[in-house]
């Protein structure tokens, strides 16, 4: 099989697409993409591959790409790629509007391209066993998840994740989407939603740096979570509890365990040999073989907008939230 070219923008979270394509063997890692030249350099040195600064030179000599830029520019980059013929993987949150959502999902369509959103927690392999523990019914159906997405971002006044504008809302917005996705692949559609949020403790943001959300589910399941950049503790990656009849899961730094009747079971830890360039591996090697076969990714454009949806009510129930007297 033709290895597909590959190129990555943007190297701050750019830098585990990058190595992943670097360890694919289905990659050919052209280009590593960055405005900040150094940047650029020194991994194309250490990945074998090629500097660049200006994003749209690359455009004609790769066949994918992945931006991994502040969230105001997904759209435009994401859709000029698209118009090119380009397959996009694009970090999450897919774009800051509806409007912006649909139209990248429909020139994707149009074009004949793969547009995919790294919501990466889902390719981890302790989530994609939860996933399956979860639809086998085992257990019983989840009636209840509760999950605590605990981290710290240090203040950065100047920077787009402190402006609306640029981030498209608060921390709910672009850290908690990934656990809007999660509960919602785990529990199905919500019908109800309501949440609430505070600038307190990061007034340094314009949107909330703390939010707590809960959300009703067809199925009759509640889910509670909590989002912060604020926290002094980092508990990155989410802790999450997934209650049904029979057990709890539990998802946390990694392992995932059940605790039942009968007590406490470690269902998967991560090996210890396990290669730190490698944490984006499985999501882009979803990426490519969608490319390769031409099926539709996990994660593609409709299910990144799906959850955006989710978080906007969350967002238009909070304006519309009754104040206490
Ligand atoms: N999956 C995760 O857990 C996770 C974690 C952090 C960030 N992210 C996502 O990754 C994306 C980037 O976030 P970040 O924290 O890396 O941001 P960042 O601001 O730290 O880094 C962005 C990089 O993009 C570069 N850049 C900006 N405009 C560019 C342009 N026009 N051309 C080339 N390079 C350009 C900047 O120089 C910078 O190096 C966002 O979508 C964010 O939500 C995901």
């Amino acid at each position: 099989m033709r290895k597909i070219r590959t190129a990555v923008v943007g190297l701050n979270m750019g830098l585990a697409h990058a190595n992943a394509y670097a360890l694919s063997e289905k990659s050919d890692l052209r280009y590593v993409v960055d405005l900040d030249e150094h940047r650029a350099r020194s991994l194309a040195a250490e990945l074998v591959c090629e500097p660049e600064t200006d994003w749209r030179r690359v455009l004609p000599e790769v066949d994918a790409i992945s931006f991994a830029t502040p969230h105001h520019l997904h759209a435009p980059m994401a859709l000029e790629a698209i118009r090119a013929g380009k397959h996009v993987l694009m970090e999450k949150p897919l774009a800051l509007s509806e409007a912006e959502c649909a139209e990248l999902i429909r020139e994707a369509e149009a074009h004949g391209v793969v547009l995919m959103v790294a919501y990466i927690v889902r390719y981890r392999p302790e989530v994609q066993l939860l996933k399956q523990i979860v639809d086998s019914g085992q257990y019983g159906r989840p009636f209840n998840a509760n999950c605590w997405v605990e981290s710290y971002l240090r203040p950065a006044p100047e920077s787009w994740f402190a402006k609306r504008a640029t981030l498209g809302g608060g921390v709910l917005f672009s850290h908690g989407c990934h656990y809007i996705d999660l509960l919602t692949w785990l529990l199905g559609k919500p019908i109800q939603v309501a949440g609430l949020g505070t600038r307190l403790g990061t007034e340094w943001m314009e949107g909330e740096g703390t939010h707590h959300s809960i959300l009703k589910f067809e199925s009759g399941a509640l889910a509670h979570q909590i989002t912060s950049w604020g926290l002094k503790v980092n508990c990155k990656p989410a802790l999450l509890h997934v209650h049904t009849p029979d057990a709890c899961l539990v998802l946390n730094g990694g392992k995932l365990e059940v605790v039942t009747g009968e007590g406490r079971q470690l269902l998967y830890e991560p090996p210890g040999d396990r290669n730190p360039k490698a944490g984006a591996l499985n999501q882009i090697e979803h990426f490519l073989d969608c490319i390769a076969t031409g099926s539709k990714p996990l994660t593609d454009g409709m299910v990144g907008l799906e959850s955006q949806r989710v978080i906007w009510s969350i967002y238009d129930q909070e304006r519309a939230a009754a104040t206490v007297h």
